[in-house]
């Protein structure tokens, strides 16, 4: 019996469901401590404490920290740079930035441009207007539209592992507000849990895949759920024909490419007619 199965069968027993859970939080919170105690050791990297890697980046560890970020940077700079755009004197924001792991990459990547970084995460943009201060401009957004720039701001947004995680309503709220605040003919470049993501589906979220085209798995919430974060920050699964057909309905898809993102997240590239 594979892991999806187990879960969605524990998950209709929910004395088990709920053992699991907090045994799964018990061992998260003494990684944890060992991760804090190490970076207590030596605070003055540049890196976030542990909690806010974790939150973005699912590790604990701070060398694969750097390496995804250094990664994303450059899919995100190649992209622009695919898309037409001379990455000059451009006004970007990292939108859902958390403490700058693409940003403060990246910025080192383009220079000669503006970085805004917005997230709903006021631990993590703290932190970040301390220590990338020099970098970029940060702000706390709210859960839901809109944010506090100005109509037509940004020459790209980009939103890594955003739309991955929230409901449909959710989604579209935030498409129409990032079409607003680009500038005509400006990029969001971001990405979708796709084909590439689907092993942990279970055989209902596949089926209704391939009905609908969208999933949203709610899976933990509450007090056992690690990251902290609120329970509408969930996983969402997305096929490319509902991502071209629907997303389209607020800004045109330029790009889609499948496992774009470290041949597992998709990349999706829009771009404001
Ligand atoms: C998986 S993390 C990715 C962070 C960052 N993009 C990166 O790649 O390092 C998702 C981020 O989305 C943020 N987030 C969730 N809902 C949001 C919202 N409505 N507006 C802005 N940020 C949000 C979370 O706080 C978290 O920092």
């Amino acid at each position: 019996m594979d892991r999806s199965t187990l879960v969605a069968l524990a998950k209709r027993i929910p004395p088990l469901y709920w053992t699991a859970g907090a045994v799964r939080y018990a061992q998260f919170r003494s990684r944890l401590k060992v991760a804090e105690n190490a970076y207590r050791l030596n605070p003055d990297r540049p890196l976030p404490p542990p909690m806010l890697r974790y939150r973005v980046h699912r590790a604990l560890d701070e060398a694969s920290y750097l390496e995804a970020g250094a990664y994303v940077a450059d899919v995100i700079a190649d992209n622009a740079r695919a898309a037409g755009l001379v990455p000059e004197g451009l006004r970007i924001l990292d939108f859902a930035s958390g403490p700058g792991r693409v940003l403060s990459q990246l910025a080192r990547r383009l220079p000669g441009n503006r970085f805004d970084g917005s997230d709903i995460d006021a631990e993590a943009i703290g932190w970040a207007r301390e220590h990338l201060g020099n970098v970029g401009t940060f702000s706390v957004n709210r859960p839901n539209p809109p944010t506090g720039y100005a109509d037509g701001s940004f020459d790209v947004v980009y939103s890594v592992s955003l739309f991955t995680h929230l409901d449909k309503d959710f989604q579209f709220q935030w498409l129409r507000e990032i079409k607003r605040i680009l500038k005509p003919g400006g990029l969001l470049i971001t990405t979708t849990h796709g084909k590439r993501c689907l092993d942990t589906c279970t055989p209902a979220e596949l089926d209704e895949l391939a009905v609908n085209g969208f999933v949203f798995r709610v899976d933990h919430t509450g007090r056992f759920k690690v990251d902290g974060l609120p329970d509408f920050y969930q996983t969402t699964f997305h096929t490319e024909e509902y991502v071209r057909n629907r997303w389209a309905e607020v800004m045109p898809v330029e790009r889609f490419v499948e496992g774009g993102v470290n041949n597992h997240q998709d990349l999706v590239v829009l771009r404001k007619a």
